[in-house]
This record gives structure tokens, sequence and C-alpha cells, in this order.
């Protein structure tokens, strides 16, 4: 089984919490891995090299090969230097966990701009500029493997996280398509939402709960859905403390009015409307 072996995966925010812990399996199972970090604090000020370093030093130290790249994924130009980074040091590359992340939680009411474009500008935007920058390796070579790093925050909302969870939900709404377009360059393209104690929960979900969720029970996972073995795309899993599960999106039977109905009859139809009881997977045909 050829899994991850010598497969050049790229890991953004693999300076600490879930990325360090992806690098480090991922390395562990064969593959040549560019640990990406701009080394900031956990709302996305500050920058440095020593996360990204102390992550490549401990993989070499048992037997890996990885190297350090501390690029912002939140430019193209970022982007564009870590994917070089990849290609100059291992001649390819294979694979992409957009996995950098910052926080800036605030009520709706006190969000301001700045606030809202930071979390978009390294969620979003960054799982796009490092998708974008392989996109050409990947269909050149006929292979590619992404995984997003998306939440449950996005998936169903979470009070103080609106910035953060339209950034989520953003990438799910990428893959969906890049799965179309990436399937007959064999190009996968899915998303795991983690739960795990990191510096980003630390403070928001309580202790004993975090203690449940070390960051070792989601790695294996992305190694999977990495691996060569692993075509299935377009799909979306929660993985954390030793549960894995996949979601999708349902569509209920489609309500049907011929005619252009009045605000009326909208309303007296609600009900048929809104009842998923014989909701499908995926986009029910109308009719
Ligand atoms: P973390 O804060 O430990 O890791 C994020 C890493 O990204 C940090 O090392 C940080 O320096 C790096 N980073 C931030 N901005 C960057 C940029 N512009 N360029 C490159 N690197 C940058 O947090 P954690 O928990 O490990 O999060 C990893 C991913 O998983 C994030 O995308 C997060 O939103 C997501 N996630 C985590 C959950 C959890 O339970 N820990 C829950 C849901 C999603």
């Amino acid at each position: 089984m050829p899994g991850v072996i010598d497969r050049v995966l790229i890991v953004t925010g693999a300076g600490g919490g879930l990325g360090r812990e992806y690098a480090r399996l991922l390395a562990r199972a064969g593959a040549l891995v560019v640990v990406n970090d701009l080394g900031g604090s956990r709302d996305g000020t500050g920058s440095g090299t020593e996360m990204a370093d102390a992550v490549v030093a401990e993989i070499r130290a048992n037997g890996g090969t990885a190297v350090a790249n501390y690029d912002s994924v939140s430019t193209e130009q970022g982007a564009r230097s870590l994917v070089d980074t990849a290609v100059r040091e291992f001649g390819a590359v294979h694979g992409i966990v957009n996995n950098a992340g910052i926080l800036r939680d605030s009520s709706f009411a006190n969000m301001g701009a700045d606030d809202w474009e930071a979390v978009l500008r390294v969620h979003l935007f960054g799982g796009y500029n490092v998708t974008h920058a392989a996109w050409g390796h990947f269909r050149e070579q006929g292979f590619g493997r992404i995984v997003m790093a998306t939440s449950t925050s996005g998936l169903f909302g979470n009070f103080g996280q609106a910035n953060y969870g339209a950034a989520k939900l953003g990438l799910v709404g990428l893959l969906n398509t890049l799965a179309i377009e990436g399937r007959k360059y064999d190009i996968t393209v899915n998303a795991v939402a983690p739960m795990a104690a990191t510096r980003m929960t630390a403070d928001i979900a309580p202790a004993d709960l975090l203690q449940r969720l070390p960051p070792a029970h989601v790695a294996p996972v992305v190694g999977h859905l990495l691996s060569d073995e692993c075509e299935d795309t377009g799909m979306v899993f929660i993985v954390g403390g030793g549960s894995v599960q996949r979601v999708q999106l349902f569509t209920n039977k489609a309500v049907l009015f011929p005619d252009v109905p009045s605000i009326d009859e909208v309303r007296d139809n609600w009900g048929r409307i809104t009842d998923m009881a014989d909701a499908q997977p995926g986009a029910n045909p109308v009719g």
C-alpha cells in the first residue's frame, strides 16, 4: 500500500496544534512534508520562524523528511512561495492540508470589518491561494489530494463566530466545485471539521472535554484522505476524540407550484416546504 510514501505534502499552519500532528504523522508514514507556519499568535498578529522550525526539527529527529516554510497563506504571493518551496526542495507537490487558521471572535453586533476580513483572509482566501498555486501542478501530473479544515461553527453556527463560520463554510463551497473540476485529473478535495485541544480551543471548551480531544485522533483521517488509495471526493467529516462521522446536505421533496403562487399560498404550504421527513442526500430532482 503506497499510502503517502514519497508524496510531497504541504501542511499549512503546521507549527502547532492539529497541523503539527498532521505533519508528524504524515512524515512517519513516509511523506516528504512542507511544514508551513507564519508563527504568529492566535488572533493572527505577529510572526516568527520558531514554530515551523521546531516541528521540522522534531520530524527530522525521528528520521522523517521535512522542510520549513514561514509564508503567510493569506496572500497570493505567500502561497506561491510556499508551493515553490515544495517544488524546489522535493521536486513536486502532491497534496495540501489547508489547515492554517486564526480566531477573532465577537458577537456580530461588535464585529468590525477588520476582524471580519482578517479571518476570511487566512481561512478562505488562504485556502484559495494555496490550492490555486498548486492546482496547475496537480492537473499536469494527474494527481492531487486536498484537505480543507472546516468547522462545525461553519456547518451549524456558533455564537461569536460569524466571521469564522462564514470562512469555514466558504471552504466547503469551494471544495464542492473543486471536487467536480478536479475529478478527471484524479484531484480529490475533502474537508475535516476537527475537534481537538489546541491553543485555538484552550479557553473555549471546558477542560474535561478538551482532555478527551487530543489532536492525534484527527490526524489519521487526514492521512487517509491524502493517500493514493482514497479516491473519494467532495466529502466532509467531523473528527475528534475517537469519533469520525460524515456530514452531508439534504433536500426534501420539492413542493410544486405550477402557477406563480401568492404569498398566502406559500404560507399555506409552509409546513410541507419546511418538512424534512422525506429528505434525501444531495440536490433532489424537482418533481
Ligand atoms: P492552532 O492555532 O494551534 O493552529 C493554527 C496554526 O495556523 C498556528 O500555528 C498559526 O501560527 C498558523 N497560522 C495562522 N495564520 C497563518 C497564516 N496566515 N499563514 C500560515 N500559518 C498561519 O489551531 P488548531 O486548533 O490546530 O487549528 C487548525 C485548524 O483547524 C484551523 O483551521 C482551525 O480553524 C481548525 N479547527 C480546529 C478546531 C479545534 O477543535 N481545534 C475546531 C474546528 C476547526
